[in-house]
């Protein structure tokens, strides 16, 4: 594994090994292997929880952190994403997370580049959130054991999403009976994918749910703006935890990528209660399956630049 692209790229065991490294890495069991080999961190979107937990990731690793600041670099004099790419790799960069509003962008310039840096995607416009999908599998296998034959319910805006994406990308791999839920205009339906169910109401969606996936209405990547009207998603979508306690299974696991929209998409009671406690301890595993990450990635390599 060279790359961190898209989880469709990635096979099970490949999966599998970063969920047992980052347990490893979470029990102090394992050492790094990628001390002071250096990372950049290229996040040309706003993000709190990615770049945050890639650089605390890097800085537990020993590893030399390059927070590249996208909104003054020399981009803005007209260099190109693989020349500004090629140039870290010769000033000794081992690696880069790109976050880009463009959805595939990752993959272009990494045909482009020709020299060998490891690429991983920190979140590329609707198309994929690989690390986040990492990190959601991790923390369901720490709560509910397996995916396989439970029920997973994503309730929000799965067209606009690259976390459902990624998800269902990583569930489907695993067995697990996928739910979407949304209204027909967020929707996201893919014929390829056989054990996908789709809802538009939100009580069929989550009836006996292992797991309640709520995503943010994503308004930044709609064409229009200020639709859907926030008061009516809320009245038809938002999770509490009277709709919990009424139609999901009673250990029901309530998981949100972040940021959230308190009392919109879901409940701000349910955020501060226990249950609500799960989205942050999703955040703190990703440091540790952001650590595996990079050490797979890294491990045993030398830039020669
Ligand atoms: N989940 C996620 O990608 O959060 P940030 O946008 O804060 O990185």
């Amino acid at each position: 594994m060279k790359h961190l692209i898209d989880i469709k790229s990635i096979s099970k065991e490949e999966i599998e090994n970063i969920i047992n490294l980052a347990k490893e890495f979470k029990t102090g069991r394992k050492k790094s292997d990628v001390e002071k080999k250096t990372l950049s961190l290229m996040f040309y979107e706003n993000s709190t929880r990615t770049r945050c937990s890639f650089e605390i990731a890097a800085q537990k690793l020993g590893m030399n952190i390059i927070n590249f600041d996208a909104n003054h670099s020399s981009l803005s004099k007209g260099e190109s994403l693989k020349d500004t790419i090629e140039n870290l790799y010769f000033l000794g960069v081992d690696a880069v997370v790109i976050r880009h509003s463009l959805s595939g962008i990752i993959n272009n310039v990494m045909r482009l580049v020709k020299y060998p840096i490891h690429f991983v995607n920190g979140g590329d416009g609707t198309h994929a959130h690989p690390s986040q999908a990492l990190l959601d599998y991790y923390t369901m296998l720490e709560k509910i054991g397996s995916v396989e034959g439970k029920k997973i319910t994503i309730v929000g805006d799965v067209s606009h999403s690259r976390v459902a994406k990624s998800n269902i990308s990583l569930l489907s791999k695993f067995g697990a009976d996928i739910h979407l839920c949304a209204p027909t205009y967020l929707q996201f339906e893919n014929e390829q994918a056989f054990n996908i169910h789709y809802h538009n109401e939100v009580k069929e969606a989550i009836d006996g749910s292992n797991v309640v996936m709520v995503l943010r209405v994503q308004n930044e990547r709609h064409e229009k703006e200020g639709y859907p009207d926030s008061s009516e998603y809320k009245r038809l979508y938002e999770i509490d935890t009277e709709l919990l306690r009424k139609y999901a299974a009673k250990d029901v696991i309530l998981m949100h990528p972040g940021p959230a929209n308190r009392n919109i998409e879901v409940s701000s009671e349910l955020l501060d209660n226990q249950v609500g406690k799960t989205i942050l301890e999703q955040a703190q595993n990703g440091v540790y399956v952001r650590m595996a990450i990079l050490n797979t990635l890294l491990k045993g390599d030398n830039n020669a630049s």
